[in-house]
């Protein structure tokens, strides 16, 4: 497949066949996912690939059991890492200033661009993929699992393997929602409601308030979702963590 045609057929795969991916395969996938632009060509990003069954059943309660993690024969998660960096520039007498919030964004964003061109090499060999957001709710005992230092923190979590699925291509909003021409332009309460119609309307929403019992999407987001309360306990525990990792010193 060309690149736009991988792109443009992306689906999240979550059940997978049992067989493996090759050493081969993957590491033209882990090259293409350091191919990604990096700030100043820095690479402060680190991918840690989980094969062993061990660490993936160590791995899989800390992303909530989603049995995928198990399930796929690859697990990658990708860190925003200051570490190896840190490390060549007190090697080379030169004193870096990155234990901050900026360096941290920095590191995360690497990290972000490398996990997506991961996911297009994968899906052009026909694999298939999900990310896990979990990473960002339970970072410190999952750094803990893969043993990260000082400087490492996992941003995000991809599962990769041969699909057991056919999923139909999930919706999205019209482009007018996201593109914004030469600066942005607010939304009229009109507005919001055009955007938000198709989604509100469809079988799959119909469906998610049958099961959660409640009358509109965006209750189901903000009341099943993603509530206030785990938000902002697990933001509590990311800053803890973020501040441990030392990227809060100045
Ligand atoms: C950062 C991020 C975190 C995600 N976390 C999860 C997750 O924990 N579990 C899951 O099943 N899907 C997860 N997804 C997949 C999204 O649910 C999916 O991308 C979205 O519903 C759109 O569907 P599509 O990828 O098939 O187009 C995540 C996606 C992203 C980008």
């Amino acid at each position: 497949m060309d690149a736009l045609e991988t792109i443009l057929n992306h689906r999240s795969i979550r059940k997978f066949r049992p067989d493996p991916i090759s050493d081969e395969m993957l590491n033209t996938i882990l090259e293409a996912a350091s191919r990604a632009s990096t700030t100043g060509n820095m690479q402060v990003y680190s991918i840690i690939v989980s094969r062993d069954q061990s660490i993936k059943e160590a791995l899989l309660p800390l992303h909530f059991g989603q049995k995928m993690v198990t399930e796929a024969p690859v697990v990658l998660t990708f860190c925003a890492d200051f570490n190896r960096f840190n490390l060549w520039c007190h090697q080379r007498d030169a004193d870096p200033g990155y234990d901050n919030f900026l360096s941290f964004m920095t590191a995360a964003i690497d990290a972000l661009l490398a996990a997506q061109n991961a996911c297009i090499a994968a899906e052009s060999f026909g694999l298939g993929i999900c990310y896990l957001g979990t990473t960002t709710y339970l970072a410190e005992p999952i750094a803990k699992v893969l043993k990260l230092p000082l400087g490492v923190v996992p941003v995000t979590t991809v599962v990769l393997g041969w699909p057991d699925q056919e999923v139909p291509l999930t919706d999205r909003l019209p482009m007018r929602a996201v593109v914004h021409q030469e600066v942005y332009q607010n939304f009229s309460a009109e507005e919001i409601d055009e955007i938000y119609s198709e989604r509100e309307n469809s079988a799959l929403t119909k469906r998610l308030l049958e099961e959660n019992g409640l009358d509109n999407l965006a209750k189901v987001f903000v009341e099943k979702r993603y509530t206030k309360r785990d938000n902002v306990q697990f933001s509590g525990t990311l800053l803890n963590f973020l501040k441990h990792q030392q990227f809060f010193n100045q």
